[in-house]
């Protein structure tokens, strides 16, 4: 007999839960963008990302195939509502979003100051599948605000209130409260 009962996989979402990054670009008139994304997958170095090829953060990384991942906690809730609205082109989403900026220091679109971290990425290559493009690009380096990296170096995610999007499209996050030690070493 099956324990577990079956479910609408669309419905249910048990694999959902990435967290939330908004991407920074900039479009060929220098005008910065950015928006919220939680449907990708890191392997290594290599992100590999869902987005919808209507989007100007799609059409900004296609022209200029830099972006920087900026990844937002807790505190930052109504700031990421903000990016993801849709405004027209050539509007300053960082000033719409109500977020500060500072260079980044190898692509040219700006990193959210506000966040917790951020990497800078370069594209790969893209491919179309569905209603959203596989967008492949490369780390090529990472930041953290100190107020977030424990003793060792490490990036402190739950210090950070880092958030995860369980039931997207509807606004629901969970945080992470803890971290648990294994008891074996891997
Ligand atoms: C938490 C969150 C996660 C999102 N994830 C994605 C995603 O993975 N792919 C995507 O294409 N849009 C995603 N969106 C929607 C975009 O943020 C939204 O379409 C935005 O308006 C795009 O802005 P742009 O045109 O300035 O690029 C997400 C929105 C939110 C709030």
């Amino acid at each position: 007999m099956c324990y577990k009962k079956e479910v609408d996989l669309r419905r249910a979402k048990p694999l959902s839960g990435d967290p939330v990054i908004v991407i920074s670009t900039m479009d060929e008139n220098g005008v910065k963008n950015v928006a919220a994304f939680g449907s990708y997958l890191r392997i290594g170095s290599t992100i590999i990302l869902a987005i919808a090829p209507d989007s100007h953060t799609y059409k900004n990384i296609i022209r200029s195939k830099e972006f920087v991942i900026n990844i937002p906690g807790l505190k930052d809730m109504e700031s990421i509502m903000r990016a993801s609205r849709a405004y027209p082109a050539g509007k300053d989403e960082f000033a719409a979003a109500g977020l500060r900026e500072e260079p980044s220091l190898i692509v040219a679109p700006p990193t959210i100051r506000d966040y917790p971290a951020s990497v800078e990425c370069r594209l790969k290559w893209t491919k179309n599948e569905g209603s959203h493009d596989l967008v492949a690009a490369d780390f090529l380096c990472g930041r953290c605000d100190e107020a977030y990296l424990d003793p060792a170096g490490r990036f402190d995610q739950v210090k950070a209130g880092v958030l995860h999007i369980v039931r997207y499209p509807e606004p629901v996050y969970i945080v992470a409260d803890r971290y648990i030690q294994g008891i074996e070493r891997m």
